[in-house]
């Protein structure tokens, strides 16, 4: 048994979650001098498409997942504060779903299963938060998120309720600092994620369409655990590694006009191990060998990931990291001559590199791919922090990626060569040259320590060890 997998065979740490949020909520709810709480949360619902009776893809809600450990739809928890008690309600047994689905869950068995206090029925939730209003008082404060709570659960016996945003915040805030458990879920998904790249980059020099990459990454998952993608993968060839988010992974790999192999398969795809993300980005060349441009850019982006890693441990402002990947890019597209006319700082103040590298260096990873607690600015005037979806500094035993990139996009470049005052600082007749480059993205995802970082993702990308990879498939 490997160690994440010791780690993993444990009890996700429910009670450990419920405690510090109830502390921040102590902190930062407005819950005065001796005061008490009380947590409610729901699960996501059983829910169906329209006009049938086919369930929709189940994602369990993140706040409760975080607070209990536990997937079931139509669930429910509360933790009472002073009490300490983490109690996990589940559906009951319906005869009519037996016949169908089995028999559920028994409390017994999530009793084992989570870790929880107690195990009730959901049939049970409003006799408990009148037990629960009796226990804390005048004194005590009933906390819930407004859009997660169902029609027919009552708070009117707590004297005080906060059912606006407030669990929300605090929930989404103590979410930035991942515990050792998070840590092994979160590299369990990236070895699995590293499998499926490997799978891909095996099936990449003799596919003839996005669709088998994408199944064979996506089949790799699920055959090693990883049911669900954190996200839907991004299978990018020839050009269509220059949208960032592409989406429909159905293009041939050969270039239908021309009759030749198109040159780079960007592929952005990350597992989900029980409700946690990889999120992980590679960008490899169709034939087995990267063209002398391609090869330049992959260099290049490579190069600013190195450095921004060396920059990265606790209390790093994420800001100065990103910057430093525009100056690693300004000075490579110099050197290429792509970029002429000024220095790194003129070019850098200029915002020039925006055109190439459109996007932040990172974002914050863990339940949700784009986890929560990173206080992103998307009005922010300037345009090299628009896309950055972490500001500030970042604290040990948070996770991020590092995913700098850049990118040959036509609807992002035009306007600049539109434009005399920014023009003059971009050679056209070098640009040419490298349109069919796409875009080049190299993303992992890093564990923020005190001296330093962790890296969790094993995919390969030494453009050697790639290319030997692509190459082996013949
Ligand atoms: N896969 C989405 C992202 O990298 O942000
Ligand atoms: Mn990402
Ligand atoms: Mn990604």
């Amino acid at each position: 048994m490997t160690s994440t997998d010791a780690i993993l065979a444990g009890k996700y740490p429910a009670k450990a979650h419920a405690r510090r949020v109830a502390e921040y909520l102590r902190q930062h709810g407005g819950l005065g001098e001796g005061s008490d709480g009380v947590i409610y949360l729901e699960a996501q619902k059983t829910r169906l498409h329209e006009d049938t009776d086919t369930e929709l893809p189940f994602r369990q809600r993140r706040p409760f997942y975080y607070l209990s450990g536990c997937l079931l739809p139509d669930a429910a928890l509360t933790y009472h504060f002073n009490a300490d008690e983490l109690t996990l309600y589940i559906p009951p047994l319906d005869p009519d779903a037996v016949v169908w689905s089995g028999l559920p869950l028994s409390p017994e068995e999530a009793e084992k299963q989570y870790d929880v206090d107690r195990v009730r029925f959901t049939t049970d939730v409003n006799a408990a938060l009148g037990e629960l209003a009796g226990k804390t008082g005048d004194k005590g404060v009933l906390f819930a998120i407004k859009e997660q709570v169902s029609e027919g659960i009552s708070f009117a016996p707590f004297t005080n309720s906060d059912i606006g945003s407030t669990l929300r915040a605090a929930i989404e805030e103590t979410r930035v600092v991942k515990d050792d458990y998070e840590i092994a879920l979160i590299r369990k998904a990236n070895e699995i994620t590293n499998l499926a790249h490997r799978a891909v980059l095996r099936a990449a020099r003799t596919a003839s369409n996005e669709r088998e990459l994408e199944a064979a990454f996506i089949g790799t998952c699920i055959a090693h655990g990883a049911r669900q993608m954190a996200y839907h993968p991004i299978v990018a060839s020839g050009t269509s590694s220059a949208t960032l988010h592409y989406v429909s992974n159905d293009q041939p790999l050969v270039d239908p006009e021309t009759q030749e192999r198109k040159l780079n398969l960007l592929l952005d795809a990350g597992g989900e191990y029980r409700a946690y993300a990889a999120d992980v980005t590679r960008t490899f060349p169709l034939s087995g060998k990267f063209t002398p441009r391609s090869r330049a850019i992959y260099d290049l982006v490579l190069q600013m990931q190195l450095e921004c890693l060396d920059m990265i441990k606790e209390g790093v402002q994420w800001e100065d990291v990103h910057v430093h990947a525009h100056r690693v890019a300004i000075c490579g597209l110099l050197k290429l001559g792509i970029l002429r006319s000024g220095s790194e700082d003129e070019l850098l103040e200029k915002r020039i590199s925006t055109a190439f590298f459109p996007h932040g260096l990172g974002h914050y990873l863990g339940l949700d791919t784009h986890d929560t607690g990173g206080h992103a600015n998307y009005q922010d005037p300037d345009p090299m922090f628009r896309y950055l979806r972490v500001r500030g500094k970042l604290p040990a035993g948070s996770v991020i990626t590092v995913e700098p990139g850049v990118y040959f996009c036509r609807f992002i470049i035009e306007p600049f060569l539109k434009d005399p005052a920014k023009a003059k600082y971009i050679d056209q007749s070098v640009l040419d040259e490298y349109w069919s480059v796409g875009g080049v993205r190299i993303e992992d995802n890093v564990v923020i320590t005190k001296d330093g970082h962790e890296n969790l993702t094993t995919a390969p990308k030494v453009a050697e060890e790639v290319q030997a990879l692509v190459g082996e498939s013949v």
